[in-house]
């Protein structure tokens, strides 16, 4: 079992916890995930690892309630302990010193690229990040990509924290300025990555997404992470989650992402159904 140490609602619906467990803290690199199943008959779900600590042998997840497993997962508090904890998982991100990285973080995607921009800036990168939000009441982690960040612009698609918009126009705006960028980390929702791959091509800047299709064993045995990149069948668990976003099939990712919806809607109607009736 694997014991919640901390908890922390960082927004209305993405929590934080910090989890008890010394042998994925003592491997954990920037980039890599972890499997989570709640209990025995719970479904096993990937998330990134947020940050970790060798010392304490504690690794923290972030996750935003989208279905029934992120939901039930919520209703835990420090204390409270998971079943099953699997990783680390995937291949860590490459770093080394590039020149200027641009990092683009959306929604709960600004978890994941934490660590990844940590990294790049203690490898000597220059670190420009772009923090980008539906609304100023789900920003979460600004001082954190703050602490690594040379240059920090956070957006809101409302307007009403930061600059109004989405994050792909500063992204834009710093390709148009001349200035020299060598590479850009997009990490977000599937949408978010695809437009900032297309915003970066036309100047030829590399980048980096990580990719998030439903994951089953996250070790390369079921294939149903599979993704296409570069015309070439990869599975997103072993060989990924980073790939490089030009070369991504963005339309298959997206088609896969919603093979399950109606089983996934109706899990979650039954799961609130029950949370209801008790
Ligand atoms: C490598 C990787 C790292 C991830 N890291 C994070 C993270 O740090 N924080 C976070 O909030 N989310 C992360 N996700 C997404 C997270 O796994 C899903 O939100 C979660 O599985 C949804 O489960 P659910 O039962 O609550 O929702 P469901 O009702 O099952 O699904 C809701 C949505 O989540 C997607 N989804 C469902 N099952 C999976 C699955 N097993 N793997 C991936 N996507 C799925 C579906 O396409 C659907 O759009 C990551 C995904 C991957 C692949
Ligand atoms: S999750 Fe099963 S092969 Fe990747």
């Amino acid at each position: 079992m694997y014991k919640i140490l901390l908890r922390e609602d960082l927004v209305p619906n993405i929590h934080l916890f910090k989890v008890a467990a010394p042998a994925v803290a003592s491997k954990a690199q920037a980039g890599q995930f972890v499997v989570v199943r709640i209990d025995e008959r719970g479904e096993r779900i990937p998330l990134t690892i947020a940050d970790w600590d060798r010392e304490e042998g504690s690794v923290t997840i972030v996750f935003m309630e989208v279905g029934t497993t992120t939901a039930r997962l919520a209703l835990l508090k420090a204390g409270d302990a998971i079943t099953d904890l699997v990783g680390p998982l995937g291949v860590p991100t490459h770093i080394e010193k590039f020149g200027t990285v641009v990092c683009v973080a959306g929604g709960v995607g600004t978890a994941p690229i934490a660590p990844i921009g940590r990294a790049l800036k203690n490898a000597g990168n220059k670190i420009i990040s772009i923090l980008g939000a539906r609304s100023k009441d789900l920003v979460f982690w600004e001082d954190k990509l703050r602490s690594f960040s040379n240059q920090l612009t956070v957006t809101t698609d409302d307007g009403t924290y930061g600059r109004k918009g989405v994050a792909t126009e500063p992204l834009k705006e710093l390709l148009e300025s001349g200035e020299k960028i060598d590479l850009v980390v997009a990490i977000g929702p599937t949408v978010m990555m695809k437009f900032c791959a297309k915003t970066t091509q036309p100047f030829g800047v590399k980048t980096i997404v990580s990719l998030n299709p439903i994951m089953l064993d996250g070790t390369g045995m079921c294939g149903v992470c599979r993704v296409s990149v570069g015309g070439v069948t990869k599975f997103a668990c072993v060989d990924g989650p980073d790939f490089d976003g030009h070369q991504v099939d963005w339309d298959l990712l997206s088609a896969r992402q919603r093979i399950y919806l109606d089983e996934e809607r109706r899990s979650f109607e039954q799961w609130q159904y029950q949370c209801g009736a008790d």
